[in-house]
């Protein structure tokens, strides 16, 4: 098995998790800007992370924009974010939906991480994108389950990164 992990990690936590993952595989591990699209026929595997921003998995496209390339491959792709795991609609529909077509979602197989958020670390840009959402889902009148959650995100802080959450991914690739 010629696996390779591939990431995109603004803040950290989806490069720690890439990191454990290619660890635990024995395998390299880049980042996505190290690597083109040409290189990945060189592997049978291909794990792909970035972290969850606005419900898109950051980088994703590398493996979306270049799927017919990897038909005859095993994909994983782990999203790292602070919506609770248990929130299955939110990534089984939401996330699914706003990034994979209908016809990938069969052959690439999606595992979803707690990563972190420290507001005081965050750049102006998205300080800012994560105080007008607040202001935006606060103001309405009567919110869905959805605003709430988002409501309650944007106070979030805090790193919920966890290495044990990995073990489904890789009995996947090695499986
Ligand atoms: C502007 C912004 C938008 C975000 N959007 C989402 C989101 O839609 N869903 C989610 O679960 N987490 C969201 N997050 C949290 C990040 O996904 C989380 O911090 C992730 O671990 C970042 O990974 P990285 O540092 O490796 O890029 C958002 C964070 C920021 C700053």
């Amino acid at each position: 098995m010629d696996a390779v992990v591939i990431y995109k990690s603004k803040y950290g936590s989806t490069k720690e998790y890439a990191n454990w993952i290619a660890k635990e595989l024995d395998c390299p591990v880049f980042e996505v800007k190290e690597i083109s699209k040409d290189d990945l026929v060189n592997y049978d595997t291909i794990i792909y992370g970035g972290g969850l921003y606005a419900e898109i998995i950051n980088g994703v496209s590398l493996i979306t924009k270049n799927f017919d390339k990897l038909k005859n491959k095993k994909v994983a792709v782990f999203s790292t974010g602070i919506t609770p795991l248990d929130c299955r609609d939110y990534y089984d529909k939401m996330v699914i939906e706003k990034n994979f077509k209908p016809e990938m979602r069969d052959s690439i197989k999606v595992f979803n991480f707690m990563g972190k958020m420290i507001l005081d670390e965050l750049s102006l840009p998205h300080k800012t994108a994560i105080k007008a959402l607040k202001k935006l889902m606060s103001g309405k009148e009567n919110p869905t389950e959805m605003e709430k959650l988002l409501v309650e995100l944007c106070d979030k802080d805090g790193n919920f990164t966890d290495k044990s959450a990995i073990k489904d991914l890789i009995e996947y690739v090695r499986g």
